[in-house]
């Protein structure tokens, strides 16, 4: 007992030790050095040890909620009001797309997104929908689209006629408009489809283990899951501020050293209360920070909400192709090409007779820790998935 007591006290006297070590060492390089890892440690210590509770972003970009409505009072060109009417929703589910992507959403129509399937084989209602903006005629229009002689936005009506699942409002589809896409989301499930259970939101590259996916859903609903959001979490993230950086963030659109937590915007879900708080955060924050997926984090941190880590969620990370992560995967970032092979592999009886028993578990075990614990082989899920 006497020595366990002396063995913690002296883990703390090093915990603190170190805390002030760094911090007197980031006091000091604070100005002189400017490069990522620095960057990163001064914002992963105003994360955990200076300010944790970010009131002072929430308060400098509330905005009156009529200039706030700028943000989400863009009309829509496509719509499908009536697409939620079955009582029971349990997840509905935004694939982020861009007009001219139309093999990335023909391909997820036909594995993982195939509502019929989901309802015939999974037995539950999943919505999946495509949000998207608009092409503005002075763009370049692509090659198929000259080809066929058939205007851009006539194709997507032609294409919505045939499945009858795209919402597209009249704002400029572009990288930089991510946000109001994400607003879109919140704004329509909020209006149509507000007894969905979760809200997942997607890239159109992404690979989602429906099956999977499905389940975990079902066993949280089942416990009556609220406040909960998950996915693959950044924590103490820096803006970056090389301006020849996709996601370069100027110091006058968000003046703070760290964003607040969220996660990877290749795909998260989030519980139906969380969505509704997360509506009411967008009707008076100022959205022009284009980043989605910290916009994100931000309108949590105004509610009081926070993501939490899911091992087999990937980031930018693509899994790599084996049986055993199969069987558990949720998803995967970077498929286009493959994914009606990875759909067709990673759905089979195969995978679940082959992973389960205890021979199944230790094979398995062996097996991701080949395939995860390299130190090396980034990008993809954490080590510690392979004790799962
Ligand atoms: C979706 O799944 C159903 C049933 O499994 C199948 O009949 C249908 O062809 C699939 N749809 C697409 C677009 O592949
Ligand atoms: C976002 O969309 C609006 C409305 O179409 C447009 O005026 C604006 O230029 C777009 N912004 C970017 C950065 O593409
Ligand atoms: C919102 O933020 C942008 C960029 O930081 C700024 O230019 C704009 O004035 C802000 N809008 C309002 C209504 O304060
Ligand atoms: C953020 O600001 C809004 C509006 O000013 C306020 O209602 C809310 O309580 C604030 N949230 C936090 C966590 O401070």
């Amino acid at each position: 007992m006497f020595v366990n007591f002396r063995r913690i006290r002296k883990c703390q006297l090093v915990q603190l030790m170190t805390t002030c070590l760094v911090l007197s060492v980031v006091m000091i390089c604070w100005e002189q050095l400017d490069n990522s890892v620095v960057s990163h440690v001064k914002s992963y210590s105003y994360r955990y040890l200076l300010v944790n509770q970010f009131t002072c972003i929430n308060k400098s970009l509330t905005i009156p909620r009529e200039q706030a409505r700028s943000f989400s009072s863009f009309h829509y060109l496509l719509n499908h009001p009536g697409k939620c009417a079955d009582r029971d929703v349990l997840l509905l589910l935004f694939v982020k797309t861009s007009p001219e992507n139309i093999e990335r959403r023909n391909a997820i129509r036909s594995t993982w997104g195939n509502e019929t399937y989901i309802r015939h084989a999974l037995g539950v209602t999943v919505k999946v929908l495509f949000a998207l903006g608009s092409v503005q005629t002075k763009r370049e229009e692509p090659a198929w689209s000259k080809r066929s002689g058939v205007g851009f936005q006539e194709r997507l009506v032609r294409e919505d006629r045939l499945h009858s699942d795209l919402i597209q409002q009249d704002f400029l589809d572009s990288f930089h408009n991510l946000t109001l896409k994400l607003i879109l989301q919140f704004h329509w499930m909020h209006k149509h489809c507000a007894h969905a259970r979760f809200l997942m939101t997607a890239d159109d590259d992404v690979f989602v283990h429906m099956p999977n996916l499905v389940g975990y859903l079902q066993e949280l609903s089942s416990r009556g899951v609220a406040d909960f959001w998950v996915g693959r979490v950044h924590r103490g993230a820096p803006p970056i501020r090389d301006r020849s950086s996709k996601y370069y963030v100027p110091l006058e659109m968000y003046r703070w050293l760290s964003y607040p937590d969220y996660t990877a915007g290749a795909g998260y879900v989030v519980s139906s209360d969380v969505a509704h708080k997360i509506y009411h955060a967008t009707l008076t924050l100022n959205a022009s920070l284009y980043i989605d997926d910290v916009f994100m984090g931000i309108c949590a941190n105004a509610v009081g909400v926070s993501p939490q880590e899911h091992v087999y969620f990937s980031g930018e990370g693509k899994a790599p192709y084996h049986q055993c992560i199969y069987s558990q995967m949720m998803t995967s970032h970077g498929h286009v090409e493959d994914i009606h092979d990875l759909w067709r592999a990673a759905t089979h009886p195969r995978v679940k007779q082959h992973t389960s028993g205890p021979l199944g578990r230790l094979y398995c075990t062996a097996a991701k820790l080949a395939l995860l614990c390299k130190p090396y082989y980034f990008n993809t899920y954490p080590c510690k998935a392979a004790f799962l």
